[in-house]
């Protein structure tokens, strides 16, 4: 088989219209936006509203990267999605998605690397391409944590916000795409950013709701330390190992989770603040939706073109931290209208009919047993 690669060719965000901004917090909790600024570089964040979910903003986010990329649902293979506030436990956001846009021939399964996820689904998804197992997959790092956060704890609630972004990524023989990629952990950290209750080891009682193990818990001092050393180490090690330098890279894209960290990181590797992209002032900390969204971002500003190399890196909970050196190339020179509202529409009919079927079903079967 000749060498396959895993191109994106497809890209769309979606964020909720309500903003908060430091000013509102400063009426909620003990701070000031000059604080929040000057520490963090967030002016403001979206947050979802009650209508909206981590599905929803996904579903919207895939959509519109289908559209660029000229994709139908049905084209995929896999889906899968990064989130750390999934609608469930189970069933997975990425089966529900998959529900919502139609995508018969897809497998689905959600990814759980916090921030970090996006950086590993990329690089999931590209090998399944490059091995020949699949030829189209969709990539969706989405967070409504908001959901997740304790609105009294200004350690907390002021970092993060809600929003999606989706990848299109297509197999080719032409060269490009996810080139190298670096996934790494440390669990001996997992006390350092975590949400305790709801899981097997502490099951949602009416105690751990009282003692807010349901909300996210942070040592921010410590994350910083951790994320300030993996962030530069992770993106040296994903250009060193293209055979690539840092000044083959035109633009980084790290995870948006604080201005001083990722000036501290890009500082270390010697690379101007000028090619990197940054807009978590008005996006806060999305976690695993951050990447994708920058990226959209980029592209809206003319600031990634195809043939530039771009690199992705991030770091998490967990602790998770990773990176991806992708070729960029657009969408591939396949033109087709694709319609969302048509694709929406017929994938809410199958869903329904797909339901009508096996109630009928469970019917028929009944009456049998009874005979
Ligand atoms: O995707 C990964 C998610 N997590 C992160 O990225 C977190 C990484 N860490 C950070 O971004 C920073 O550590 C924070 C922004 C969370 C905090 O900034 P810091 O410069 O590390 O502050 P600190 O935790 O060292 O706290 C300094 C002071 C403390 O007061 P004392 O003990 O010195 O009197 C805090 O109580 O600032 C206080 N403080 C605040 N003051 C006003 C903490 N949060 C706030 C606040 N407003 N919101």
């Amino acid at each position: 088989m000749s060498p396959r690669y895993a191109h994106v060719t497809g890209w769309g965000m979606a964020v909720p219209e309500k903003i908060i901004t430091n000013q509102d917090l400063a009426k909620m909790v003990d701070t000031t936006d000059e604080w929040i600024v000057d520490r963090t570089g967030i002016r403001q964040r979206h947050v979802a509203d009650e209508h909206q979910t981590t599905a929803s903003l996904a579903v919207e986010a895939a959509l519109r990267a289908l559209i660029v990329a000229s994709l139908r649902p049905s084209d995929l293979d896999l889906i899968i999605v990064s989130t750390s506030s999934p609608e469930h436990i189970f069933p997975a956001t990425a089966c529900l998605v998959q529900d919502r846009i139609g995508a018969t021939k897809a497998g689905a399964f959600d990814l759980s690397a916090a921030c970090t996820g996006f950086v590993y689904a990329l690089t999931l998804a590209s090998q399944a391409i490059k091995s020949g197992a699949i030829q189209n997959a969709l990539v969706i790092g989405a967070e409504t944590l908001s959901r997740l956060t304790d609105w009294k704890d200004r350690n907390t609630c002021i970092l993060f916000g809600d929003g999606a972004g989706a990848f299109i990524l297509q197999a080719s023989e032409e060269p490009g795409g996810v080139l190298t990629s670096v996934m790494r952990s440390d669990g001996s950290g997992g006390d350092l950013l975590s949400l305790p209750a709801g899981g097997s080891r502490h099951p949602t009682t009416l105690q751990t709701v009282y003692d807010g193990l349901h909300y996210i818990q942070m040592n921010g001092r410590e994350v910083f330390r951790f994320a300030t050393r993996v962030m530069s180490q992770a993106t040296r090690e994903a250009v060193d190992a293209a055979q690539l330098t840092l000044a083959d890279v035109q633009l980084i894209v790290p995870h948006q989770a604080n201005q001083r960290i990722i000036e501290a990181a890009m500082r270390g590797l010697d690379i101007p603040m000028d090619r990197v992209m940054m807009n978590l002032e008005r996006y806060g900390n999305t976690s695993t939706a951050s990447i994708p969204i920058a990226t959209c971002e980029a592209i809206n500003q003319g600031r990634l073109k195809p043939g530039d190399n771009v690199v992705f890196v991030a770091f998490g909970a967990g602790l998770t931290w990773g990176s991806n050196l992708v070729k960029w190339s657009g969408p591939f020179p396949v033109r087709r209208k694709v319609s969302p509202r048509r694709f929406r529409w017929l994938a809410r009919l199958r869903s329904w009919l797909a339901r009508l079927r096996r109630h009928l079903e469970g019917l028929i079967w009944g009456r049998d047993r009874s005979i």
